[in-house]
């Protein structure tokens, strides 16, 4: 066992009333009956997971299923509304805004504020800063604030810091661009020695890289098993809403 998920559910706040019209707003104000309206959203129920040493386990489902609230969950990023989870080893969140990340400092500045944060001081840095840009594709971006970079940029920064601080467990959210072949290739080295989750809606991919895949939908597993048997769920899912 690498990560144990149990019972895990977790609920954001949505906030209605907040695109009244100002007029309106000032009305129910001067009335006093304006009240913000704070409703619980279950992203995610119940799950229940297990992943195993050296497993590459494909994350799929629709838009806002609750994948990357998940990926989140598993790096510590948010904290469960009920429920427990047990990682073993260091986590490396390929995300959206890596952990550590910083959007005022520059890509070297993060390389480094990242990479200490999981540990490796200041001479192993230098020793692998070139790796990392020049795996990551942005040698000519380097030196701007990440907060100009795009998602795609921040996670191919985030993907090669990764690649440098050896981790037991990858949590990789959806790559997108042409950097995802190149990951790819990589991951397929990584993946005899690694464990990895993998979020993806590249079917493809998912079916020749992954030893098994869940279907998440609305917050509950609805799939889990083979690559082509959870697939061909997700696909008959997808023919019904459509
Ligand atoms: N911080 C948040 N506040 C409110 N709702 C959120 C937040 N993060 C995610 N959600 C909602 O939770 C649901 C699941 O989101 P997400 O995990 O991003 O789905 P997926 O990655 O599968 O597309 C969505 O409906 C999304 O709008
Ligand atoms: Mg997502």
């Amino acid at each position: 066992m690498v990560a144990r998920i149990e019972g895990i559910s977790k609920y954001f706040f949505i906030r209605h009333n907040r695109s009244y019209f100002l007029k309106e707003r000032a009305i129910a104000l001067l009335k006093g009956n304006f009240r913000e309206k704070k409703e619980m959203f279950w992203a995610l129920r119940n799950i229940n997971l297990e992943v195993k040493r050296g497993e590459f386990l494909g994350l799929i489902g629709p838009n806002g299923s609750g994948k990357s609230t998940l990926l989140k969950l598993m790096a510590g990023i948010l904290s469960p509304s009920k429920g427990k989870i047990f990682i073993e080893g260091r986590v490396a969140p390929i995300i959206e805004l890596g952990v550590g990340f910083e959007p005022d400092l520059t890509g070297t500045e993060n390389i480094y504020l990242s990479a200490s944060l999981y540990g490796l001081t200041k001479k192993e840095i230098q020793m692998n800063y070139d790796e990392i840009v020049r795996f990551s594709e942005l040698e000519d971006f380097i030196d701007v604030p990440i907060k100009n970079y795009s998602t795609g940029m921040q996670m191919r920064l985030a993907f090669s810091i990764s690649l440098s601080i050896d981790p037991d467990i990858f949590l990789i959210d959806e790559i997108l661009e042409k950097f995802q072949a190149k990951c790819f290739e990589k991951m397929e080295e990584i993946k005899k020695k690694k464990t990895i989750v993998f979020v993806s809606h590249d079917m493809h991919a998912v079916k020749m890289m992954c030893d098994r895949v869940c279907l998440l939908v609305k917050g509950k597993i609805l799939d889990e098993g083979p690559p082509e048997k959870v697939i061909d769920s997700y696909h008959k899912l997808i023919a019904v809403e459509e």
